[in-house]
């Protein structure tokens, strides 16, 4: 950070106050954005030294991924598992079951997953991408399509290591980072009946992810919900929900949609599980644990398939890969985080610090998604062309400034080598996901990262592009070795 832009009191506390203006405000008259619990336990983290990082990055090879968390100041590399639990959660681990079968805590996960979902079924499993692979084992056959609004990176995997297509099928708005519409994760129905007419015996499942991750955490509305279920019922297709955030996805319907004002966000979350036949859930997110995950469904038969896959691979249909413990946080978690104070400061913070990055100019996507901040990668580095990867470049860029870890979703999570031409296509969006973890960071500790992120956009034209090393052939974001280019 350059003298110019280190932090003093009176300019952060002017930019937080500019900032709440247009952040959703508290209610009962406050202005800040205060977190509604307080501190009881704290986890130290400590600062590095510029030397240090560039000692990290080069061993990490320039991968995020790479690199040791006590190298890291400011995590935000995903939400995915990094929430702070509850003292009532931690509490609820003493009284864990961890008997074999039918432990207590196996039926108070059931009763509270239940209570949201309100499938019959409900299978944990050890995080969301083992329910998916125990589905799509259940469901999916070579050269059969899955369509989503956007498939989320381990969702596409899945489905492609089965020799199927995960096709992509949310509106072109969803592109534009530019346009300020409320629902820009609703899935184009015109498409959605377009792949179901072609042969919807090649289409096992339709899913729908909420909120979109892979397209800037954008929710999907009840309208647009209705309406992909009818077109799937109509053609006698199951609707699955990817349901990872859907409590931040029910919350912008109640702040967003015609008539949800004044429901509450189980109502809203219950009215949109109705219109399904089922729900891949990973509880890393909106279930506030740091492990877990579930399937619960209708369909009996699917029911007994599923069953037998769990228990050769994950585990017993009452613990499927968790123990008893994790079962009573996830019961707990989901009671937490469809109330509206945690969920109003939740996207609170996410606003708050995309605000305070717009305000100094820097490329953001719009409208500001529930779990984080996406910034426009080509836009913030212009000069650096998709084939030199702007969106890693910038992670690299925001680590080396201040020990922030960011992922890119962009050209290598995303890109794809075009057998035909030998060249690399890549997806729409180049961005920069900041994560926020759930109740763990403060308003200070986003204060300082909009900080850095400014400092980096000051300087922005001496980020280098990047070039890929070594690459594994699925999910290359997580191992691969780039190198910078001089
Ligand atoms: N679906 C979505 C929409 C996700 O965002 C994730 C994980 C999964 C499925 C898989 O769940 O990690 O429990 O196996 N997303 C994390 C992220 C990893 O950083 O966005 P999992």
């Amino acid at each position: 950070m350059n003298k110019a832009n280190e932090p003093t009191l009176a300019r952060t506390i002017k930019v937080r106050a500019s900032a709440t203006e247009s952040a959703p405000r508290p209610k009962r008259g406050a202005v800040t954005i205060v977190e509604p619990y307080r501190i009881k336990v704290v986890e130290r983290i400590r600062r590095t030294t510029p030397a240090q990082r560039e000692a990290a990055l080069r061993k990490a090879g320039f991968n995020p991924f790479n690199l040791p968390s006590d190298k890291v100041f400011i995590d935000l590399l995903t939400d995915s598992g990094t929430s702070a639990m509850s003292d009532v959660q931690w509490g609820a681990l003493m009284v864990g079951d961890e008997s074999y079968a039918g432990a207590r805590s196996f039926f108070r996960f059931e009763k509270a997953v239940r209570t949201i979902f309100g499938f019959p079924h409900v299978i944990p499993t050890h995080q969301g991408r083992a329910a998916e692979r125990i589905l799509f084992e259940a469901l999916l056959a070579k050269g059969r399509s899955v369509p989503s609004n956007i498939h989320f990176d381990t969702t596409q995997a899945n489905i492609e290591v089965r020799g199927a297509k995960a096709l992509n099928l949310v509106k072109d708005v969803a592109y534009d980072p530019d346009d300020p519409s409320p629902f820009k994760g609703d899935m184009d129905i015109a498409r959605l009946e377009k792949a179901l007419d072609r042969g919807g015996e090649n289409v096992p499942l339709v899913m729908l992810t909420v909120t979109n991750n892979s397209g800037g955490g954008q929710p999907v509305s009840l309208a647009n919900m209705r309406r992909v279920s009818a077109v799937c019922h109509a053609h006698r297709v199951p609707f699955f929900f990817d349901a990872c955030r859907f409590a931040e996805n029910a919350y912008f319907i109640k702040k967003r949609e015609p008539g949800y004002a004044r429901r509450s966000i189980l109502s809203i979350a219950r009215e949109m599980f109705a219109l399904a036949d089922g729900a891949t859930m990973s509880a890393k997110k909106d279930a506030l644990v740091n492990i877990g995950g579930f399937l619960t469904f209708r369909d009996d038969a699917l029911a007994g398939r599923v069953k037998n896959i769990l228990v050769i691979g994950e585990g017993f249909p009452t613990y499927g890969g968790l123990a008893g413990r994790d079962l009573e946080a996830i019961a707990r978690g989901l009671e937490e985080v469809v109330e509206d104070d945690y969920l109003e400061h939740r996207t609170g913070q996410v606003a708050y610090l995309a605000r305070l990055l717009e305000e100094a100019g820097v490329p953001v996507f719009k409208p500001v998604g529930g779990h984080a901040v996406y910034l426009l990668a080509d836009r913030f580095l212009p000069h650096i062309p998709r084939h030199q990867y702007p969106g890693w470049a910038l992670t690299i860029a925001l680590y080396r400034e201040a020990g922030i870890r960011s992922v890119e979703i962009g050209g290598v999570m995303f890109g794809k080598m075009d057998p035909k031409t030998g060249r690399e296509t890549y997806p729409k969006l180049e961005m920069v996901r900041l994560a926020v973890p759930r109740r763990v960071y403060t308003a200070s500790h986003l204060d300082y990262v909009a900080e850095a992120i400014i400092s980096v956009y000051g300087k922005r034209d001496r980020v280098k592009g990047m070039r890929i090393v070594e690459q594994p052939k699925h999910l290359r974001h997580f191992s691969a070795t780039l190198e910078e280019l001089v």
